[in-house]
């Protein structure tokens, strides 16, 4: 099913210049890009706009640079790296408005590629002023929106702009949208929920919402030690949220509720790797604080006559350990879908031996599993944001069936909220 009514292919833009959004917003170091998934992932829509002989007109953010120009947050190094990927020149503009961007709009031939600087350069930008919209409607007859990383903001790019021009859906929004639109509203079940990260805070929805719509939901990451706070289990100086602690008791509450009504499991990690520091020369160890699970089944392995670990005052827990690894593993070879938002561990911290660093593999374990190591392959979808920035390093996003290009994009979507870049868009009937 798709959500969308109007999107490119739905639209008579032969010859037309067309001003197009994406999110380039890529990570760089020194200006040189060091994931480029973002930029690849916009060339099916510019190839489909240059087939129908387009004036193809790029607008996008970098960074939060705060309303005035600064070079290093300048999209220069995008324009270089996106004509290596079309096998084609792209012309750079050094305004995104204004006479600089529309001498440059009015060179362009049709079937040309044009990249404007940093829509955020100008304050108006974030602060959706409908002016700053029109100026940008004035470079293009058509607006396609396909910064699905950016939707969740309401900015002039994404909401003032297509007051001023018919707005339209590019193909990655479309994708994005009804990917993940389908898999929360319709998933083949069993559904496996998978949420990890750093905080809490940032992910209390999509949490609800994963308790009431999966089968399973494990929590991993830091987000998961404010959760072993609230069920009294000692974390050490582990990164937690204290402030949240009454909301994760909600959250189990609520969970053991429903684990009480259906068939239904709450999977807290049973134990993770510990070390002092988050150096990769750091001496680590595997701590067992006992199973914690909140489930159907009777008699879960939570056994009181267990000896169990503890983790040390001045230790953090770093990842989620290999019994947890292998239970949410497991699960997963119950399920037909699984989604998965927010890494196990700080997989940032580099390996000393091999391509797996030490705090990143739990993470590792979750990968495999959802992509069939250990048997049975689901369907996989997995949150945009440093999830997705994991599995690009790897090497391994076309294993997925679904990366999503938006970190908070795709949890908001994914939440249920109504994203104002997707609302402003013309797709009525
Ligand atoms: P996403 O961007 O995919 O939503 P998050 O930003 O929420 O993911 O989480 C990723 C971050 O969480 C990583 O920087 C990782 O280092 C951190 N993280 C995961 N587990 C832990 C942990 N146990 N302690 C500290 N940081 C952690
Ligand atoms: C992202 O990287 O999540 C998007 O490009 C949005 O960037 P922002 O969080 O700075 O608005
Ligand atoms: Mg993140």
């Amino acid at each position: 099913m798709s959500f969308w009514k109007r999107t490119v292919r739905e639209w008579d833009l032969a010859g037309k210049t067309v001003l197009l959004r994406a999110d380039y917003n890529v990570p760089l170091d020194n200006g040189k890009i060091t994931d480029d998934y973002r930029i690849q992932k916009s060339l099916p829509t510019i190839q489909f706009l240059l087939e129908q002989n387009c004036k193809v007109v790029i607008c996008s953010h970098l960074g939060r640079p705060n309303g005035k120009p600064n070079p290093e947050f300048s999209l220069a190094p995008v324009a270089e790296r996106l004509g290596e990927l079309l096998k084609k020149d792209v012309a750079f503009a050094l305004d995104c408005v204004g006479p600089i961007a529309e001498g440059a709009v009015g060179q362009l031939q049709n079937g040309q590629v044009l990249l404007l600087e940093n829509l955020r350069f100008h304050p108006e930008e974030e602060s959706n002023d409908d002016e700053f919209g029109k100026s940008l409607a004035k470079l293009a007859e058509v607006f396609v929106q396909d910064g699905f990383g950016v939707v969740h903001r309401a900015h002039a790019s994404t909401s003032a702009v297509a007051r001023h021009i018919p707005g339209i859906a590019g193909l990655l929004l479309e994708k994005e949208v009804d990917t993940i639109t389908n898999v929360m509203d319709n998933p083949e079940r069993p559904l496996v929920a998978i949420i990890g990260g750093s905080k809490i805070s940032d992910k209390i929805e999509i949490l609800n919402r994963f308790i009431d719509i999966a089968d399973f939901v494990a929590v991993g990451g830091a987000m998961a030690n404010t959760f072993l706070l609230a069920e009294g289990i000692d974390i050490g100086k582990s990164l937690a949220e204290p402030s949240e602690v009454s909301l994760a008791k909600d959250i189990i509450e609520k969970a053991r509720k429903k684990s009480k009504e259906q068939r239904f499991v709450f999977y807290l990690p049973q134990d993770g790797v510990v070390a002092k520091s988050l150096d990769k020369n750091a001496h680590t160890r595997i701590v067992d604080w006992d199973a914690h699970v909140i489930a159907t089944i009777e008699n879960y392995p939570k056994n009181p006559d267990r000896k169990t670990g503890q983790v040390e005052d001045d230790e953090l827990i770093l990842d989620i350990g290999p019994f947890s690894g292998a239970f949410i593993a497991g699960g997963m070879q119950m399920a037909n879908t699984v989604i998965w938002n927010g890494t196990m561990g700080v997989t940032e911290t580099p390996s000393v031996h091999g391509p797996i660093g030490p705090f990143a593999h739990g993470t590792d374990i979750i990968v495999d599993a959802m992509l069939g190591e250990y048997g049975h392959k689901p369907f996989t979808v997995v949150g945009g944001g440093d999830t997705a920035g994991y599995v690009e390093q790897r090497k391994l996003v076309g294993s997925f069936n679904h990366v999503s290009t938006g970190g908070g994009a795709s949890m908001e979507l994914m939440s249920g909220k109504q994203l104002p870049g997707v609302e402003a868009l013309w797709n009525k009937e």
